[in-house]
């Protein structure tokens, strides 16, 4: 059985003192008390904080983001060796924002992907389509494209050590997630078109839904035969709501 994830994706939010309460609260609530792995990104700045405060507990740390090389003259870049140093065990790679707002494209984040396994971390690949796309009926096409920049640099089997995020973009942050099926039907896809080129690596791959999932949404989700856990982005920022999400794990597969 594939292993289910739920990751708290924090983008640019936070301070020491929520960085503080969040975890603690999560910790509480969460430590050893659900099935699934839990991930927690938040910005880079709180790493360190944040792997002290989670010390000991069985919630994970990840990173959003980091650069292809592992030092050098790269002013304002993090490499995934000192995301390693931290105690980092994910890295989010090609999420959409990165895409939109930073100029990262398939090449770029096929290197990341590269990079952060090179450093024997995990890449979390989000791929998406935005609602453009979606209208003109080419999700398949582009989130396929998405994974093939990676296949293509990595090869199949780099996808056997790491977890895709379907990430609908017109999904993320607009209150408006995609139905459980339209969900299904693209992660079913993902899997099928990576088991043909590698059945067992496809069957193993976990597949996580991101795009406004919530506490009253989450189980329906998670419910899907292909949704393998979920990348919160803003429900993540508070610990009911997030709380509430990662215990919809439970039980939902048998
Ligand atoms: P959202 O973001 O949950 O706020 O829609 C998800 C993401 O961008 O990872």
């Amino acid at each position: 059985m594939r292993r289910g994830i739920v990751a708290a994706n924090w983008k640019m939010h936070g301070s020491r003192a929520l960085v503080a309460s969040l975890l603690g609260a999560l910790r509480e609530e969460l430590s050893g008390k659900v099935l699934c792995e839990l991930v927690i990104c938040p910005p880079s700045p709180y790493l360190e904080q944040a792997r002290q405060l989670l010390s000991g507990s069985t919630l994970q740390l990840g990173a959003q983001n980091c650069y292809i090389h592992a030092r050098g003259a790269y002013t304002g870049e993090v490499s995934a060796s000192m995301l390693d140093d931290l105690g980092c065990r994910y890295v989010l790679v090609g999420h959409s924002e990165r895409r939109a707002l930073f100029g990262e494209n398939d090449a770029l984040v096929a290197q990341k992907f590269e990079a952060v396994q090179a450093q024997g971390l995990v890449p979390i690949l989000c791929v998406g389509e935005t609602l453009r796309e979606r209208q003109d009926g080419r999700t398949a096409e582009v989130v396929m494209a998405q994974v093939q920049a990676v296949i293509d640099r990595s090869g199949v089997a780099a996808l056997g050590k790491a977890v895709l995020a379907y990430e609908p973009i017109w999904a993320i942050g607009s209150g408006l997630s995609a139905t459980p099926e339209q969900a299904q039907e693209v992660h079913a896809y993902l899997r099928g078109q990576v088991g043909d080129l590698a059945q067992r690596v496809a069957r193993r791959l976990p597949i996580l839904y991101g795009g406004s999932v919530k506490a009253a949404n989450a189980a329906e989700l998670f419910g899907q035969p292909d949704i393998d856990g979920g990348l919160i982005g803003g429900a993540s920022l508070e610990a009911d709501e997030f709380a509430g999400i990662c215990r919809s794990w439970q039980g939902r597969k048998g």
